[in-house]
């Protein structure tokens, strides 16, 4: 039946080649518009309807299960998508339903929060943006991909983009940190791997960029709290990292919960529509996060769900998550006229389209394959790679005397605290369906590694918070009889992500009390971090020796972080956001701008000068920041030519050579300061990076081409330009320790 309908649209779509003039679309492309146009022809109003609504699968004891309601709504034909719902028997049952009991056998999409992985758990993405790679974090997302299409789903509620500058806010472990340049390369990279060279593959996905717009940059730190910035800092740094992922084809764009400038984005016209749609030509099609709509009446915009409805579908929503705002007012908002069937239409269209786009009018099952969901599920290439990638996020923060490898002549270690072996907390907030049991624990992955060679001898010491639960003493006294000690802390796996943000961020609970107590045996001890956001610990920094941050590391954690104890791999990891020293400095972060009265170094507490009494300006740990085993020497910056026209470019480059005695890879920076704006500009700003592998004693030349269109910015008018006049290039290891060098563009 679909075969015929494709002949019969063919030999219309030739016609229409001559008559209608569709010059610029492809022949498939026609095809598709037909196809989806005639259906749109047959839909009812109420058909259409439930093609812009989403509700919830739920996961019980026995697995995946819907409530009744909705299982009666996708027999109406009003719930034309499911979101949560996985596993290929239970999503071939439901995609049953829609395409053979309702009137138009019209597939469901299947979306699902694959975050960082689907059954093989990556590093949190604040994990993974740490690599600085993103050839890698686009292989971890095709994994997921394959995974999360191997149990039914094609759409997934990633990438999370919004740049964050503020630790207290729970939810910086699901984005790339704080950097606009770098984050857009991750945003789009994460695109590519999750949809791959085809939306109709049976292994992509499609992805859905979010939270649209500047979710990350809620007042205080408190998650869903209002955003208010400038539209230069809106355009300058928020931004251009959803426009990423959407010039990388994303198919979906998210609203996000927050207002921005009293402007809810959810009913945002300006938004949704000028600027993503007509300015971007973002051709997907836009959901809600869950239950937006309705929350436009707390918000203080809509007075009731009707009002709510009406406010977002003519902004520019597509599809209503869980709120049902669309299903139960949308039918009277067309009969009073609020809202015109064409913008129901525009709609259905989109959504129609991505169905079309991936597949499902060819075959709904393609995503039911019993065969794949056995085979192509955990693998052990995809563990490999996961231990690869859990390895590659950590970052070292410290290393005195070379505390870190531990020495081969270690006999016997003590593993010490409430991480050390919680194999929930490996997982991480968002782990889709990752599974706690399959994932290796540090303490797992020290005896894979050392085999019985070595006498591991663990206590947890306390638990993650205070519960009265002391182990102190007992911490102590094994400590004393071992050669070394690794102390796993942090956080755990709840006290990031949604609606986790804290406004104390040292760590929690009796650690301090007992990373103190073990340091002052005297014994050599790294601290093994876990925690899904910046963490306040210049306490801990002062009398740790070594400290390595490896987030939350997924499913293969342990085995990855033990590589890294252990020096099989060496640590190449860079922070992507400030760690502050203190939560009085938040937001702190690498960028900021020089003010009228820049801090004076050589007095940091100087009077009437922008710094604090009690403080220094600097944090903790830069951005850009991470150590390794062995020891990187810059040279001077090498410039071919010392200015340049504005339709010519620069070259800048350095040599770096590896100083120390293991092979190593280095992650080499570029910054650029604007000396004169017409308006300011931030002292530093990241324009390039370069991941490279330097053998012991090997040196590499590493050059960045820069052009004038690198140093645009938006000008006092909002237009978007680079200057004439001086440049500072720095380049180094992070954004505090540079070589730097002036050029002119003349
Ligand atoms: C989150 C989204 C997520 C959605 C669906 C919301 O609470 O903000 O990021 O995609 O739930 O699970």
């Amino acid at each position: 039946m679909k075969r015929l309908t494709i002949i019969l649209l063919c030999m219309i779509v030739v016609s229409l080649q001559y008559s209608c003039k569709l010059e610029k679309e492809t022949t498939s492309d026609q095809m598709m518009n037909v196809f989806v146009e005639d259906l749109i022809q047959k839909m009812t109003l109420e058909e259409k309807i439930g093609q812009i609504s989403l509700f919830t699968s739920d996961w019980s004891t026995t697995g995946p299960s819907m409530r009744n309601d909705y299982i009666d709504l996708i027999k109406q034909g009003k719930a034309g998508s499911v979101f949560n719902a996985f596993t290929v028997d239970f999503v071939k049952e439901l995609q049953r339903i829609a395409v053979e009991e309702t009137r138009l056998h019209i597939p469901l999409l299947f979306g699902y929060d694959v975050i960082h992985g689907h059954r093989t758990i990556f590093p949190i993405p604040l994990g993974q943006a740490s690599t600085w790679d993103t050839t890698m974090i686009e292989k971890a997302e095709r994994i997921a991909a394959i995974e999360a299409t191997a149990e039914g789903l094609n759409w997934v509620f990633t990438p999370m983009v919004d740049i964050a500058r503020d630790p207290r806010w729970g939810r910086v472990m699901e984005g790339g940190g704080e950097d606009t340049f770098l984050g857009s390369q991750i945003a789009a990279a994460r695109v590519k791997g999750l949809q791959g060279a085809s939306l109709s593959d049976n292994n992509t996905v499609m992805a859905c960029v979010k939270h649209f717009a500047a979710y990350g940059a809620p007042q205080a730190g408190r998650d869903y709290h209002a955003v208010d910035m400038s539209e230069r800092s809106l355009f300058e740094w928020y931004l251009p990292v959803y426009k990423a992922a959407v010039d990388a084809g994303a198919g979906s764009v998210m609203t996000s919960f927050n207002e921005i400038a009293g402007v809810p984005s959810t009913s945002n016209k300006w938004l949704l529509t000028e600027l993503l749609r007509e300015q971007w030509k973002f051709d997907g099609f836009v959901v809600t996060d869950y239950n937006s709509i309705n929350e436009l009446i707390p918000h203080g915009v809509a007075s009731d769900q009707a009002h709510a409805a009406e406010l977002s579908i003519n902004a520019g929503v597509d599809m209503d998550m869980q709120g049902s705002a669309f299903l139960d007012q949308i039918a009277e908002l067309v009969k009073s006229k609020k809202v015109s069937e064409e913008t129901i239409n525009n709609a259905v269209r989109r959504i129609l389209i991505a169905k079309y786009k991936l597949g499902l009018f060819d075959d709904p099952y393609k995503y039911c394959d019993k065969k794949r969901e056995t085979e192509e599920i955990m693998t052990p290439e995809f563990r490999e790679f996961a231990r690869e990638v859990a390895a590659k996020s950590c970052v070292l923060l410290k290393n005195e005397n070379k505390t870190l490898p531990v020495s081969a002549n270690v006999k016997k270690i003590a593993l010490i605290g409430p991480l050390a072996d919680s194999k929930e907390d490996m997982l991480g907030f968002w782990s889709a369906a990752g599974q706690a049991d399959k994932c290796v624990t540090l303490l797992e992955g020290l005896k894979n590694k050392l085999k019985g060679s070595v006498n591991i001898i663990t206590v947890k010491g306390c638990n993650v918070l205070d519960d009265g639960f002391d182990e102190i003493g007992k911490a102590v006294s094994l400590a004393r009889n071992v050669d070394f000690v690794i102390l796993a802390l942090g956080e755990n796996r709840m006290m990031s992500g949604e609606a986790a943000s804290r406004t104390n961020i040292s760590l929690p609970g009796l650690q301090m009390k007992l990373a103190e107590a073990v340091i002052k045996t005297g014994k050599p001890v790294a601290v093994v971090l876990f925690n899904g956001r910046p963490l306040a610990i210049p306490e801990l920094n002062k009398i740790t020796p070594a400290i390595l941050e490896t987030w939350f590391g997924g499913t293969e954690a342990g085995n990855g972080i033990a590589d890294v104890l252990f020096g099989d791999v060496n640590p190449s990891g860079k922070l992507t956001m400030t760690f502050p020293l203190n939560v009085g400095q938040i937001p702190v972060f690498y960028n900021t701008k020089n003010t009228g009265r820049p801090i004076n170094p050589d007095n940091p507490h100087e009077k009437y000068k922008s710094n604090y009494l009690d403080s220094p300006n600097t944090p903790l740990y830069p951005f850009g920041y991470g150590l390794s085993y062995t020891s990187f020497n810059y040279s001077d910056i090498k410039l071919n030519k010392e200015s340049f026209g504005m339709n010519d470019r620069i070259i800048a480059s350095v040599d770096v050579t590896n100083t120390g005695v293991m092979d190593g890879e280095e992650i080499v920076q570029l910054y650029v300061r604007d000396m004169v704006g017409d308006v300011t500009r931030p002292v530093k700003e990241l324009k390039g990076f370069k991941k490279i592998h330097l053998n012991k004693g090997e040196t590499v030349t590493v050059a960045f081409t820069i052009s004038p269109e690198d140093l645009a910015y938006y000008h006092q008018n909002m237009s978007f330009s680079a200057d004439t006049g001086d440049f500072e290039l720095f380049i180094g290891t992070n954004s505090e320790e540079t070589k730097n060098k002036m050029v002119t563009i003349k």
